[in-house]
């Protein structure tokens, strides 16, 4: 028998979905946690606990915060480095700042600094899995999958497939986009805690020979999952009009081509048609919100209550970055921001949700990560709920758990997390 670790402090998991009826009541909190060989083996009172494992080592904790790791949906590990540049929308904004930089991936070098670089500054902020796109280079992807591994971390990638309307040196074609998708599928999926994602990155850049053919690769290996990006920008609806005239919408883009389905992840997803929500419905697909990329990039509102409440799969992402930020905690923020814009503010217990259980659940992963409970694996982060002076000062006034967590979910950043345990392993 391997060490045992008892970990005490406020562990929240959930029990139900909190867009379920009252968002608190799907909450339960224990005392403590009991993790061995990267699984959490124990739940509940720490007395209880400390009884049934004598031996286990202890963490103490006191009143913070113990959750599972955060589940970032939809991210771009390639824009590390360029985050935060200024004043476009997107296709100008992917054609200054986002196709230069990609660009450099060709370099295994390079994509093995920035996987390093990322994958520290997301550890940091408490994240512990994430879907990415890299970029067309076999080496973004390797390099960052090789990263994750050396970490022991559960990810999603994919080589970003481009055959059209990208600058010379960025593009694949319809047939090698297929075949290093597939040599890449074949060499990772399912090495120690990766997954590969087929990753077409929208319906503009790829011809329909490309998508069709990502589709039967798709179809080939129905157990993989599928990422790319859906109905962001009104500028980008209407391109997609243009460049695919014959399909009923931009959702039918992807569904001519097999690129529809129950494991397929369509990021954004903010305009859209009644028969594109009818779809993404009825084959269960996920839809990821990624809020501060919608406010930084100026794309629009995302319907999270209506989507919600008509039984969408929903997720939550950075979108690093268009998404002007590494944090799952000022992803939260936004997305409550973007609630009250809506006049639909969330619940704090909803947000949290949304970043471990729902992008868990998006990533069809929902038995193995994003909650805590006895067989899942030991992703967890510690947050301290008086992590900045403001903070502190408001938490300190709190009258129940929730007023004591949104403080933190609004003002929070990587201060507030104070440990992160990837695969049972404190970072
Ligand atoms: N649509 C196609 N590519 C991208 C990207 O890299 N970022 C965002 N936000 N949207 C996209
Ligand atoms: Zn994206």
């Amino acid at each position: 028998m391997t060490d045992q670790t008892i970990l005490k402090g406020q562990v929240l998991s959930f029990t139900n979905s909190p867009f379920d009826g009252d968002p608190a009541a799907a909450v339960r909190l224990d005392e403590a946690v009991v993790i061995q060989d990267g699984k959490i083996i124990d739940v509940g009172a720490f007395a209880v606990l400390q009884t049934r494992h004598k031996d286990a080592k202890l963490v103490d904790h006191s009143d913070r915060i113990i959750t599972a790791g955060f589940v970032d949906a939809h991210v771009h590990f390639p824009q590390t480095a360029m985050i935060a540049s200024w004043g476009k929308r997107l296709i100008d904004w992917l054609n200054s700042y986002t196709f230069p930089e990609e660009m450099l991936f060709g370099d295994a070098a390079y994509a093995t600094e920035i996987a390093t670089r990322y994958l520290d500054i997301t550890a940091a902020s408490g994240t512990t899995t994430m879907c990415s796109f890299c970029t067309i280079h076999p080496e973004s992807v390797d390099a960052f999958f090789t990263a994750a591994k050396a970490r022991g971390q559960r990810v999603v990638a994919g080589k970003t497939c481009m055959d059209r309307n990208a600058p010379e040196g960025l593009r694949d074609t319809a047939q090698t986009g297929y075949d290093e998708s597939r040599a890449l599928l074949n060499r990772w999926h399912g090495v120690d805690r990766i997954s590969y994602a087929i990753t077409p990155r929208f319906s503009p850049t790829s011809t329909p020979e490309q998508l069709e053919a990502l589709g039967a690769l798709w179809a080939e290996h129905p157990d993989c999952l599928m990422q790319t990006h859906l109905s962001e920008q009104l500028d980008e609806i209407e391109w997609v009009k243009t460049l695919y005239p014959s399909a009923r919408d931009y959702l039918d883009t992807y569904e001519q081509h097999g690129l529809l389905g129950g494991r397929g992840l369509y990021g954004h997803a903010i305009h859209l048609e009644p028969r594109e929500r009818d779809r993404l419905r009825e084959v269960g697909a996920a839809l990821v919100h990624c809020p501060t990329s919608n406010t930084f990039i100026g794309s629009g509102l995302f319907d999270m209550a209506g989507l919600m409440a008509e039984g969408q799969r929903i997720g939550l992402a950075t979108d690093t970055g268009g998404g002007s930020s590494f944090s799952m905690l000022r992803t939260m923020a936004a997305a409550y921001e973007i609630g009250q814009l809506r006049g639909t503010p969330l619940h704090p217990a909803q947000l949290l949700w949304l970043a471990t259980v729902g992008s868990a659940t998006t990533l069809h992963m929902n038995d193995k990560i994003g909650n805590i409970a006895v067989g899942m694996e030991a992703d967890l982060v510690v947050l301290d709920l008086g992590s900045t002076p403001a903070i502190a000062q408001r938490t300190a006034r709190a009258n129940d758990i929730w007023e004591a967590v949104f403080p933190t979910i609004m003002m929070g950043d990587d201060r507030a997390v104070t440990e992160v345990w990837i695969n049972g392993k404190r970072r």
